[in-house]
Protein backbone atom coordinates (compact mmCIF):
# COMPACT_ATOMS: atom_id res chain seq x y z
CA UNK A 1 0.00 0.00 0.00
CA UNK A 2 1.11 2.98 -0.78
CA UNK A 3 1.75 5.63 1.82
CA UNK A 4 -0.76 8.44 1.19
CA UNK A 5 -3.24 5.55 -1.11
CA UNK A 6 -6.02 6.06 1.94
CA UNK A 7 -8.56 7.98 3.25
CA UNK A 8 -7.81 10.88 5.28
CA UNK A 9 -6.58 9.71 8.79
CA UNK A 10 -8.68 10.81 11.96
CA UNK A 11 -6.12 9.72 14.10
CA UNK A 12 -2.54 8.06 14.56
CA UNK A 13 -2.22 5.84 17.82
CA UNK A 14 1.26 5.23 18.88
CA UNK A 15 1.36 2.18 21.16
CA UNK A 16 3.41 1.80 23.91
CA UNK A 17 4.85 -1.02 26.35
CA UNK A 18 2.04 -3.39 26.55
CA UNK A 19 0.14 -2.13 23.13
CA UNK A 20 1.52 -3.83 20.42
CA UNK A 21 -1.67 -3.94 17.76
CA UNK A 22 -4.81 -2.49 17.75
CA UNK A 23 -6.98 -5.12 17.41
CA UNK A 24 -9.94 -2.68 16.63
CA UNK A 25 -8.69 -1.45 13.77
CA UNK A 26 -10.52 -3.20 10.82
CA UNK A 27 -9.13 -4.54 7.36
CA UNK A 28 -5.72 -3.20 8.28
CA UNK A 29 -2.58 -2.85 5.81
CA UNK A 30 0.50 -2.06 6.37
CA UNK A 31 2.76 1.00 5.35
CA UNK A 32 6.47 0.30 5.23
CA UNK A 33 8.51 3.91 4.56
CA UNK A 34 12.10 4.61 5.05
CA UNK A 35 12.32 8.66 5.80
CA UNK A 36 14.81 10.86 5.45
CA UNK A 37 15.86 10.14 8.77
CA UNK A 38 15.85 5.91 8.49
CA UNK A 39 13.77 3.27 9.15
CA UNK A 40 10.45 3.60 11.77
CA UNK A 41 9.61 1.24 14.42
CA UNK A 42 7.71 -0.94 11.98
CA UNK A 43 5.37 -0.76 9.08
CA UNK A 44 2.20 1.72 10.19
CA UNK A 45 -1.06 -0.02 9.97
CA UNK A 46 -3.81 1.92 8.39
CA UNK A 47 -7.43 0.39 8.97
CA UNK A 48 -10.72 1.65 9.46
CA UNK A 49 -12.00 1.87 13.22
CA UNK A 50 -15.61 3.40 14.19
CA UNK A 51 -16.16 4.42 10.55
CA UNK A 52 -12.85 6.12 10.28
CA UNK A 53 -9.46 5.70 9.41
CA UNK A 54 -6.65 5.08 12.02
CA UNK A 55 -3.16 4.21 11.77
CA UNK A 56 -1.25 2.81 14.57
CA UNK A 57 2.83 2.32 14.88
CA UNK A 58 4.21 0.37 17.84
CA UNK A 59 6.59 2.40 19.17
CA UNK A 60 8.89 -0.30 20.31
CA UNK A 61 8.32 -2.72 17.36
CA UNK A 62 5.70 -5.15 16.78
CA UNK A 63 8.17 -7.80 19.29
CA UNK A 64 9.11 -4.92 21.09
CA UNK A 65 12.71 -4.95 19.99
CA UNK A 66 13.26 -1.24 20.39
CA UNK A 67 14.43 0.28 23.64
CA UNK A 68 13.19 3.42 24.43
CA UNK A 69 17.02 5.10 24.00
CA UNK A 70 17.22 3.06 20.78
CA UNK A 71 13.86 4.57 19.03
CA UNK A 72 13.74 6.17 16.23
CA UNK A 73 11.29 8.88 17.01
CA UNK A 74 12.07 11.33 14.26
CA UNK A 75 11.60 8.41 11.43
CA UNK A 76 8.57 7.41 13.79
CA UNK A 77 7.09 11.06 12.97
CA UNK A 78 8.23 11.75 9.63
CA UNK A 79 6.24 8.56 8.65
CA UNK A 80 2.90 9.36 10.08
CA UNK A 81 3.22 12.92 8.69
CA UNK A 82 4.03 11.42 5.53
CA UNK A 83 1.46 9.17 5.77
CA UNK A 84 -1.01 12.45 6.23
CA UNK A 85 -1.32 12.14 9.79
CA UNK A 86 -2.84 15.34 11.54
CA UNK A 87 -3.42 14.05 15.03
CA UNK A 88 -1.18 11.43 17.46
CA UNK A 89 -2.55 10.13 20.45
CA UNK A 90 0.45 8.81 22.13
CA UNK A 91 0.23 5.55 24.55
CA UNK A 92 3.36 5.08 27.16
CA UNK A 93 3.54 3.20 30.15
CA UNK A 94 4.77 4.75 33.46
CA UNK A 95 5.58 4.65 36.57
CA UNK A 96 3.99 6.30 39.15
CA UNK A 97 4.96 9.30 41.47
CA UNK A 98 2.56 11.20 42.96
CA UNK A 99 -0.57 9.73 44.95
CA UNK A 100 -3.36 10.19 42.12
CA UNK A 101 -0.99 7.81 40.07
CA UNK A 102 -1.48 4.78 41.57
CA UNK A 103 -0.54 1.38 39.15
CA UNK A 104 -3.34 0.88 36.43
CA UNK A 105 -3.95 4.30 36.90
CA UNK A 106 -4.64 5.87 33.13
CA UNK A 107 -3.19 9.79 32.90
CA UNK A 108 -3.67 12.39 30.49
CA UNK A 109 -0.72 14.69 31.46
CA UNK A 110 -0.57 18.53 31.03
CA UNK A 111 2.94 19.13 31.69
CA UNK A 112 6.73 17.54 30.65
CA UNK A 113 10.06 17.97 31.91
CA UNK A 114 12.87 16.29 29.88
CA UNK A 115 15.82 14.12 31.31
CA UNK A 116 16.67 12.24 28.47
CA UNK A 117 19.46 13.00 26.85
CA UNK A 118 21.85 12.07 23.36
CA UNK A 119 18.40 11.03 21.55
CA UNK A 120 18.11 12.83 18.19
CA UNK A 121 16.02 15.44 19.65
CA UNK A 122 14.75 17.56 16.20
CA UNK A 123 14.59 17.86 12.96
CA UNK A 124 16.84 20.25 12.16
CA UNK A 125 20.20 20.44 12.37
CA UNK A 126 21.58 23.00 11.30
CA UNK A 127 22.48 21.82 7.91
CA UNK A 128 19.20 22.06 6.56
CA UNK A 129 18.59 26.03 6.84
CA UNK A 130 16.30 27.58 8.70
CA UNK A 131 16.62 26.65 12.98
CA UNK A 132 13.00 26.41 14.15
CA UNK A 133 12.48 26.77 18.33
CA UNK A 134 9.13 25.80 18.46
CA UNK A 135 6.98 26.74 21.23
CA UNK A 136 6.48 23.87 24.22
CA UNK A 137 5.02 26.06 27.03
CA UNK A 138 2.27 23.15 26.45
CA UNK A 139 3.73 20.99 25.35
CA UNK A 140 0.31 18.30 24.61
CA UNK A 141 -2.56 19.87 22.61
CA UNK A 142 -5.28 21.21 24.54
CA UNK A 143 -7.82 20.72 22.03
CA UNK A 144 -6.67 16.64 21.82
CA UNK A 145 -6.75 16.11 25.21
CA UNK A 146 -10.00 17.46 25.72
CA UNK A 147 -11.57 15.63 23.36
CA UNK A 148 -9.86 12.69 25.17
CA UNK A 149 -10.78 13.71 28.12
CA UNK A 150 -14.40 14.12 27.17
CA UNK A 151 -14.52 10.97 25.33
CA UNK A 152 -13.35 9.15 28.81
CA UNK A 153 -16.27 10.54 30.52
CA UNK A 154 -18.68 9.86 28.34
CA UNK A 155 -17.33 5.87 28.25
CA UNK A 156 -16.96 6.01 31.78
CA UNK A 157 -13.63 5.26 31.83
CA UNK A 158 -11.86 6.91 34.99
CA UNK A 159 -9.05 9.01 33.76
CA UNK A 160 -6.28 11.22 36.09
CA UNK A 161 -6.49 14.42 34.04
CA UNK A 162 -3.32 16.89 34.27
CA UNK A 163 0.05 16.05 35.54
CA UNK A 164 3.81 16.39 34.79
CA UNK A 165 5.59 13.58 32.80
CA UNK A 166 9.14 13.39 33.48
CA UNK A 167 11.26 11.77 30.49
CA UNK A 168 14.24 9.58 31.70
CA UNK A 169 16.77 8.09 29.59
CA UNK A 170 16.49 4.23 30.55
CA UNK A 171 16.72 1.21 29.42
CA UNK A 172 17.11 1.23 33.50
CA UNK A 173 15.10 2.17 36.36
CA UNK A 174 15.70 5.01 37.99
CA UNK A 175 16.95 5.30 41.64
CA UNK A 176 15.11 6.20 45.00
CA UNK A 177 17.08 9.93 44.87
CA UNK A 178 16.19 10.06 41.15
CA UNK A 179 12.90 9.85 41.68
CA UNK A 180 12.83 11.96 44.75
CA UNK A 181 14.47 14.41 42.37
CA UNK A 182 11.98 14.27 39.73
CA UNK A 183 8.88 15.14 42.53
CA UNK A 184 10.99 18.05 43.53
CA UNK A 185 10.65 19.24 40.28
CA UNK A 186 7.18 18.68 40.18
CA UNK A 187 6.74 14.93 37.83
CA UNK A 188 3.38 12.84 39.00
CA UNK A 189 4.46 10.25 36.14
CA UNK A 190 7.84 8.89 34.62
CA UNK A 191 8.71 7.21 31.68
CA UNK A 192 11.48 6.79 28.91
CA UNK A 193 10.02 7.09 25.82
CA UNK A 194 7.74 10.94 26.37
CA UNK A 195 10.86 12.66 24.97
CA UNK A 196 11.71 13.82 21.81
CA UNK A 197 8.48 12.27 20.77
CA UNK A 198 6.35 15.02 21.72
CA UNK A 199 8.69 17.70 21.15
CA UNK A 200 9.27 16.20 17.51
CA UNK A 201 5.26 15.80 17.25
CA UNK A 202 5.56 19.89 17.77
CA UNK A 203 7.99 20.61 15.39
CA UNK A 204 6.02 18.48 12.45
CA UNK A 205 3.02 20.91 13.62
CA UNK A 206 0.81 17.79 14.67
CA UNK A 207 -1.62 17.81 17.45
CA UNK A 208 -0.49 15.59 20.23
CA UNK A 209 -1.26 14.26 23.59
CA UNK A 210 0.08 11.59 26.00
CA UNK A 211 -2.22 8.77 27.37
CA UNK A 212 -0.05 7.35 30.42
CA UNK A 213 -0.67 4.06 31.45
CA UNK A 214 0.95 3.35 35.20
CA UNK A 215 3.09 0.24 35.29
CA UNK A 216 4.14 0.44 39.05
CA UNK A 217 5.15 2.92 41.73
CA UNK A 218 8.06 4.71 40.90
CA UNK A 219 11.09 3.97 42.62
CA UNK A 220 10.34 4.45 46.18
CA UNK A 221 6.52 5.25 46.09
CA UNK A 222 5.04 3.10 47.00
CA UNK A 223 3.51 1.50 50.15
CA UNK A 224 6.36 0.90 52.70
CA UNK A 225 7.95 -2.49 51.85
CA UNK A 226 6.96 -2.10 48.46
CA UNK A 227 9.47 -4.79 46.50
CA UNK A 228 11.45 -4.47 43.78
CA UNK A 229 9.52 -3.56 40.58
CA UNK A 230 9.13 -6.29 38.65
CA UNK A 231 8.02 -7.09 34.97
CA UNK A 232 5.70 -9.63 35.86
CA UNK A 233 3.79 -6.60 37.65
CA UNK A 234 4.35 -4.33 35.15
CA UNK A 235 3.05 -6.50 32.53
CA UNK A 236 0.14 -7.69 35.10
CA UNK A 237 -0.87 -3.42 35.12
CA UNK A 238 -0.32 -2.50 31.66
CA UNK A 239 -2.89 -5.41 30.38
CA UNK A 240 -5.44 -3.79 33.03
CA UNK A 241 -4.81 -0.35 32.07
CA UNK A 242 -5.32 -1.46 28.19
CA UNK A 243 -8.42 -3.59 28.64
CA UNK A 244 -10.64 -0.56 27.59
CA UNK A 245 -8.16 1.49 25.26
CA UNK A 246 -10.49 -0.01 22.00
CA UNK A 247 -13.36 1.95 23.79
CA UNK A 248 -11.87 4.93 24.45
CA UNK A 249 -10.16 5.13 21.23
CA UNK A 250 -13.79 5.06 19.59
CA UNK A 251 -15.27 7.08 21.87
CA UNK A 252 -12.38 9.66 20.98
CA UNK A 253 -12.55 9.17 17.46
CA UNK A 254 -16.66 10.01 17.96
CA UNK A 255 -15.76 13.46 19.51
CA UNK A 256 -13.38 14.30 16.90
CA UNK A 257 -15.85 13.21 14.04
CA UNK A 258 -18.23 16.14 15.97
N1 LIG B 1 10.28 4.47 35.35
C1 LIG B 1 10.48 4.83 34.06
N2 LIG B 1 9.74 4.37 33.06
C2 LIG B 1 8.76 3.51 33.35
C3 LIG B 1 8.51 3.08 34.66
C4 LIG B 1 9.30 3.59 35.72
O1 LIG B 1 9.12 3.27 36.89
N3 LIG B 1 7.45 2.22 34.58
C5 LIG B 1 7.10 2.13 33.28
N4 LIG B 1 7.89 2.91 32.52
Amino acid sequence: MNLTDHEPIALAVIGGTGLYRLATLAGARSVNASTPYGDASGPLRIGTLGGQTVAFLPRHGEGHALPPHKVNYRANLWLLREAGVRRVLAVNAVGGITQRFGPRVLGLPDQLIDYTWGRAASFWDGADGDLLHVDMTDPYTPSLRTAVHAAAREVKIPLVDGGCYGATQGPRLETRAEIERLRRDGCDVVGMTGMPEAGLARELGLDYACLALVANWAAGCGPAGTPAITMEEVTANLEHATARLPELIAAVLKRLAR
